[in-house]
């Protein structure tokens, strides 16, 4: 599907947005009204022998653009057109953008027969296409960006695995010219790092640390290091999860998916900052060798930690990966992506990242970034009551609270017992347990991956002065 940027309409069908202040206006209002179209936003009538499919939209906020566009583009497909065009401007160019390649996205890797859409071209017509085009540009890298987080966030665990994760990293490397570190089982072993080891230990895959870099051809303005949570199974272990739970758990890897999405967003859009990707990819299986309730493990960093659940995996893999990426990088922001805790979607909804940390500053500018990049993250605050719930009688820390209440918050405390004093207020855990997949379509999200989180960052690393 081509999307190209045009001065004037020309296509099979023109999208028109109708808000229902001004519905009694419009030149089809008896067809309209006739057809039962009230204008309701993200509601759909085609006037196909006018050429127009008539969409209603509440006001003209980027976020109910995004949303119609992308029920546009699903009634469009179906309706077997070739090409359509939708008006914009400056200021909706990203928001039509999304709703067309993030509305309009399928997976069908794993159909085995698919009906293929005859849509083929898309027109936005701008008027004035020198004006909007690095906009239109940037909106499309980033959109494709997330489509492959999506990809792979969609990959079934046969499929992807921590090795074919760690080949992956390194096509991705080679398309984009990135350099490419893997650390194996034996490189991890080196590096102290026991707790990664200990969740991938029953596994029939080798865990990996996949070490990406993007460096700027100017001068860096900041360096950037983006943890991500790269579990291609989890199986809760021996603390082995319900059926009914266990299922999407391939979408546990989403963290380290979207920071490989967001390293190739960087690299596409040229950005000045200097990118470090660090993904701990493993599997959480059961078996003979599994990890069990009551080991105490010996973390990278010397801290000992006693495992009470084997499902709390998340936090014994990033606290090696966090550990390692703040020894190997001087980074001035420090950002980990995880769908670490179920809790996380009782406390915001399925549809919110959760945001922890200690800056109250740099929280305040990445749920900026959330809005003005239409997605959704909130706060959740850190205290030293909840902190306390930690304590582990044999070891430093428990890997699970002792109080069922607040799991996204203590999931990031003991996280947070990894960053070193100095990198602080530099650090930012989100939470993409909710955020990260879906089963029903919502916004410009469609069945599986979202790619949560991709839009967000490059939004805030776009804006590092
Ligand atoms: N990967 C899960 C969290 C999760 C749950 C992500 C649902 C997406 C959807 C994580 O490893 C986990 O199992 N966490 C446990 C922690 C508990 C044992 C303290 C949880 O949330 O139940
Ligand atoms: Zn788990
Ligand atoms: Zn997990």
């Amino acid at each position: 599907m081509n999307i190209d940027l045009v001065n004037e309409i020309n296509s099979d069908i023109t999208v028109e947005f109708i808000d229902a202040k001004n519905l009694k206006k419009h030149k089809q209002y008896k067809t309209l009204n006739l057809a039962g179209f009230s204008a309701e936003q993200d509601t759909t009538c085609f006037l196909h022998e006018k050429g127009i499919l008539a969409c209603g939209i509440e006001d003209d906020s980027n976020d109910n653009i995004r949303s119609v566009v992308s029920s546009a583009i699903k009634t469009i497909k179906a309706a077997n057109y070739k090409s359509a065009s939708f008006t914009v401007t400056k200021d909706t160019t990203q928001a039509v953008v999304e709703g067309i390649v993030l509305g309009g996205y399928s997976y069908d890797v794993y159909k085995s027969s698919t009906k293929k859409s005859k849509l083929n071209n898309i027109y936005l017509a701008c008027g004035n296409v020198s004006k909007v085009q690095s906009t239109f540009e940037e909106a499309i890298i980033i959109a494709e960006a997330t489509c492959f987080t999506r990809d792979i966030v969609n990959m079934i665990p046969e499929d992807l695995n921590p090795p074919t994760f760690a080949d992956l990293a390194k096509k991705l490397a080679y398309d984009n010219g990135l350099e490419c570190e893997i650390l194996g089982e034996k490189e991890l072993r080196k590096e102290k790092m026991e707790s990664m080891l200990a969740v991938g230990r029953a596994s029939r895959h080798d865990s990996k640390l996949i070490h990406l870099t993007y460096k700027p051809k100017k001068k860096a303005k900041k360096v950037i290091s983006l943890v991500g949570k790269g579990l291609t199974y989890d199986s809760g272990g021996l603390s082995l999860k319900p059926a009914a739970s266990m299922v999407t758990m391939k979408m546990d890897k989403a963290g380290g998916c979207a920071v490989l999405g967001m390293i190739k967003a960087v690299s596409e859009l040229k950005l000045d900052v200097e990118v470090h990707v660090f993904i701990g990819a493993v599997e959480n299986m059961l078996g003979g060798d599994a990890y069990k309730p009551d080991d105490v493990l010996v973390t990278r960093s010397g801290t000992t930690v006693e495992v009470r659940n084997t499902d709390a995996e998340g936090r014994l893999v990033l606290c090696d990966v966090l550990d390692y990426a703040q020894d190997k990088v001087k980074a001035d922001y420090m950002f980990d992506f995880a769908t670490l805790t179920g809790a996380c979607m009782v406390a915001l909804g399925q549809y919110t990242t959760g945001v922890m940390g200690h800056s109250s500053k740099l929280k305040h500018e990445v749920l900026r970034s959330a809005t003005a990049s239409g997605e959704l993250a909130a706060t959740l605050p850190f205290n030293k009551h909840l902190k306390k719930l930690l304590k582990s009688g044999i070891a430093d820390i428990s890997n699970v609270a002792s109080k069922p209440y607040g799991g996204a918050v203590t999931a990031g405390l003991f996280l947070d017992k990894f960053i070193k004093e100095e990198n602080k207020d530099k650090w930012l855990h989100f939470d993409i347990a909710g955020s990260a997949y879906t089963d029903s379509p919502w916004d410009c999200n469609v069945y599986g991956g979202t790619g949560a989180s991709v839009r967000m960052l490059s939004n805030f690393i776009q804006n590092i002065k």
